[in-house]
């Protein structure tokens, strides 16, 4: 078993040589490792044993209820009163990443028994090339809530992408006339997660919004976009950019995509990366930032085998000193969404998984609430289930970590 991984280890050296520097990488992580360990120390330990406690499917596609064709692209958020939003792209004709949308969401106030009809907080018309989910950022400070989503992303029909944010400060009730944040950074194709934000909660650059999402040809790879004034104004950050840089890209080529940040209690915020070509293996991309997502070094890049994936968005959470994680674990289809948990920020990820659902399982999200102890036991994911296909409806479940009922 040891030899088997040491001869693996070599193997993976080799090919990462070709990009990146391991000696930096490996001294990064030997810095970073006491810091990492001390954290899970301080963290009151509980053994983690998943269970779910309840599942109901919030959207079902195929024009059951209503008009719409196919619900995908989920995200879920708290709110600043500690109820649940989730969120989701409602594709009005089809199942294609193509052609006129709404923006769905689902309120519940009693920590997901119950939700509001779906309501529709964005319409982007009869566009063939229509809008695109997205993120969802809580401003814990202010009470805010943003949802940033990109028009034009294909460029199918169209040939300026914009990115536009729409705020709520009513706890998701209502929400503002979106704004084209395109006017301050620019028009290159951006899609936010699909995902959450956060919200700085440590230094350095505490209170900074971050949005972390990619780009495509023009500026293909990953960055974030970073507020230091709650939203008012917005900019780019650090990126990690595709390698080669703004070239088609080849099964092989290191193209980091769809991403989902979490902050540890030092401030490093770590982004979980789609690798969408499989560069190195099928499995995520991890990328470390130091100074709040001003860069995104290329050193600070790790691939993480333990977290087999066959290229799709994930969902992650640090909660209470414990990195929980979800996606489809499977080198090859969107099948098996499986709950990953590490007791040490991410090095590592335990022996033991949690099945959520065997078969087709494409995108996830999770969130959790903290307003009572009960709420603390608990995290909610939002996943596209199918029994054939992942785009006949989307789930939400909650879970609670310690196996009680
Ligand atoms: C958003 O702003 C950009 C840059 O000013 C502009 O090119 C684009 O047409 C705007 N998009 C929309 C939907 O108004
Ligand atoms: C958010 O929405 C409210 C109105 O609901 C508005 O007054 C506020 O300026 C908006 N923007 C930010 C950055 O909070
Ligand atoms: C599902 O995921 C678990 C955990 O990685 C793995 O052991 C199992 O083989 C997977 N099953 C399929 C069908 O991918």
């Amino acid at each position: 078993m040891e030899i088997e991984r040491g001869k693996k280890m070599e193997k993976q050296h080799h090919k990462a040589t070709e990009l990146f520097n391991w000696k930096s990488v490996i001294s990064l992580w030997l810095c970073l490792l006491p810091a990492l360990f001390s954290v899970g120390w301080s963290a009151p330990y509980k053994q983690v044993a998943p269970i779910v406690t309840m599942e109901q499917l919030l959207w079902v596609s195929g024009r059951v209820i209503g008009e719409v064709d196919t619900y995908r692209i989920p995200i879920i958020t708290y709110t600043p009163r500690g109820h649940l939003i989730a969120i989701s792209e409602a594709r009005k004709h089809s199942s294609s990443d193509l052609g006129a949308k709404f923006i769905a969401s689902r309120r519940s106030q009693d920590g997901g028994y119950t939700w509001t009809p779906t309501s529709f907080i964005i319409d982007d018309g009869t566009t063939d090339d229509g809008l695109s989910l997205g993120s969802v950022v809580v401003d814990d400070e202010t009470g805010g809530i943003f949802i940033v989503y990109t028009l034009c992303a294909h460029y199918l029909h169209c040939s300026v992408s914009s990115l536009m944010i729409t705020n709520s400060s009513d706890d998701g009730l209502t929400w503002s006339t979106p704004r084209n944040l395109s006017h301050e950074v620019g028009t290159k194709m951006f899609t936010a997660g699909p995902g959450y934000g956060i919200q700085k909660k440590y230094a350095p650059n505490k209170g900074r919004l971050i949005v972390c999402g990619h780009g495509t040809l023009d500026e293909d790879g990953v960055f974030c976009l970073l507020s230091d004034d709650h939203g008012s104004n917005w900019r780019k950050g650090g990126s990690l950019q595709g390698l080669p840089f703004n070239q088609r890209k080849r099964l092989g080529d290191f193209s980091p995509d769809e991403c989902q940040p979490y902050e540890l209690p030092d401030g490093t915020v770590v982004i979980n990366a789609r690798n969408q070509y499989f560069y190195h293996c099928h499995c995520r991309i991890v990328v470390y930032s130091t100074d709040g997502c001003d860069s995104l070094p290329l050193e600070n890049v790790r691939f993480d085998e333990g977290l087999p994936d066959p290229a799709v968005a994930a969902g992650a959470l640090y909660k209470g000193g414990v990195v929980y994680f979800t996606n489809p674990a499977n080198l090859n289809h969107r099948v098996n969404l499986t709950l990953r948990w590490s007791f040490n920020s991410g090095v590592s990820w335990e022996q033991d998984f949690f099945q959520i659902w065997p078969g087709a399982s494409g995108y996830s999200a999770i969130t959790t609430l903290s307003s009572s102890v009960e709420d603390s036991e608990n995290i909610f994911v939002v996943y596209e289930k199918g029994r054939e296909d992942i785009t006949e409806s989307i789930a939400f479940v909650k879970i609670n970590l310690y196996g009680r009922l």
